[in-house]
């Protein structure tokens, strides 16, 4: 894969135990020289415009939903139907899969969900971790309240914030968790930047999210709806935030079959060590966006959220075909 050859990367098979039957698994640790200064992209050390200088990608795509207000409104609606239709991408296996490079193993660790929604992935959490010492932020009220109703989670704290700008000091967390929000983040960069300055020395960051489509179809409704990153613009961003030993892993549903003929869906799970304590070495401007200021042009909004809603169906459609192509295509064929 072209990202692997640029960060030096190196496919390596997973050992047993991290495998698990109902989807396919692929991780591999990327190599970087000890310094991020040595990243393919130069550090950055000077305040800058983050229009310019944090965004992953040209803002020319629409991307209708990654932005604040958009997010809030699409989980003001989501929210009551979310646990269900969640199930047709991510399942327990996938969840506790994507976790486990997380290392969740103690219950005394201080973790952070950051866009911990309606619970999902907090419940994968728990298992390891001691409620009372995880906190689950998300900027939807309506997904927090979804969790709130969960038994397991009776005793996390709940925090309704934004993961560009964490409401925690410095040097906090021994875990920061953050699945399937930052496609909606509009400076994605800004958040893992958040990620490495809650976390304390030797803490561990893990994020899991979408991976760019390969097919056109999908890349065109991704586009219209929400950031989907690219493995490289992952590893770029864990990098130039500060991180060390940044490993990606790929995880897929079971019908994937190991070939992306779809362009779907897979998602990954990236982590990495906070190798010193403090901020960020990586210095950037004010917040593009802020979930509080009101809404300039409602038509505007109105068009854009239903346009983002829109194209967002294709990706309930997709896991639906591809399950029926499942049962019809014989086993052991590419689907
Ligand atoms: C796909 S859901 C994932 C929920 C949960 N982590 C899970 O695994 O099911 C994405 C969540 O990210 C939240 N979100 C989006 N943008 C956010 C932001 N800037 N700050 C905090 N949460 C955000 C949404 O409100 C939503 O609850």
């Amino acid at each position: 894969m072209v990202s692997a050859m640029l960060n030096g990367a190196i496919a390596i098979t997973c050992p047993k135990g991290l495998g698990f039957p109902g989807f396919n698994l692929h991780c591999r640790p990327i190599h970087r020289p000890n310094s991020v200064t040595a990243s393919p992209t130069p550090r950055l050390s000077v305040a800058t415009r983050c229009s310019v200088s944090v965004s992953s990608r040209p803002l020319a795509q629409p991307r209708f939903i990654q932005h604040k207000k958009e997010a809030y409104w699409f989980y003001r609606f989501l929210s009551i139907v979310y646990d269900f239709l969640r199930q047709m991408h991510h399942t327990e296996d996938m969840r506790d899969a994507f976790l486990e490079p997380a290392d969740l193993s103690h219950p005394d660790l201080r973790v952070v969900d950051v866009g911990g929604g309606s619970g999902f992935t907090t419940l994968g959490i728990v298992k390891t971790v001691n409620a009372k010492n995880v906190t689950l932020l998300d900027l939807s009220p309506h997904q927090l309240a979804k969790a709130k109703e969960k038994e397991a989670l009776k005793e996390c704290n709940f925090l309704e914030g934004d993961a560009e700008d964490i409401p925690f000091p410095t040097d906090y967390a021994d875990r920061y968790v953050s699945a399937g929000s930052i496609d909606y983040w509009p400076e994605p960069q800004r958040g893992i930047r958040e990620a490495y300055r809650v976390l304390k020395v030797g803490g561990k960051a893990c994020v899991i999210g979408p991976l760019y489509p390969t097919f056109w179809l999908s890349r065109f409704f991704a586009d219209v709806w929400i950031l989907f990153p690219k493995e490289e613009e992952y590893v770029d961003w864990f990098t130039k935030a500060g991180f060390k030993d940044v490993l990606f892993k790929t995880i897929a549903p079971k019908w994937y079959r190991g070939v992306r003929r779809h362009g779907l869906v897979m998602g990954c799970s990236v982590t990495g060590v906070k190798p010193a304590s403090g901020d960020s070495p990586l210095q950037i401007g004010p917040k593009e966006e802020d979930v509080e200021k009101p809404v300039n042009n409602g038509f505007v909004f109105l068009g854009r959220f239903l346009l983002g809603t829109l194209a967002a169906a294709w990706y309930l459609v997709i896991p639906i075909y591809m399950w029926i192509k499942d049962k019809i295509v014989p086993k052991g064929q590419p689907i």
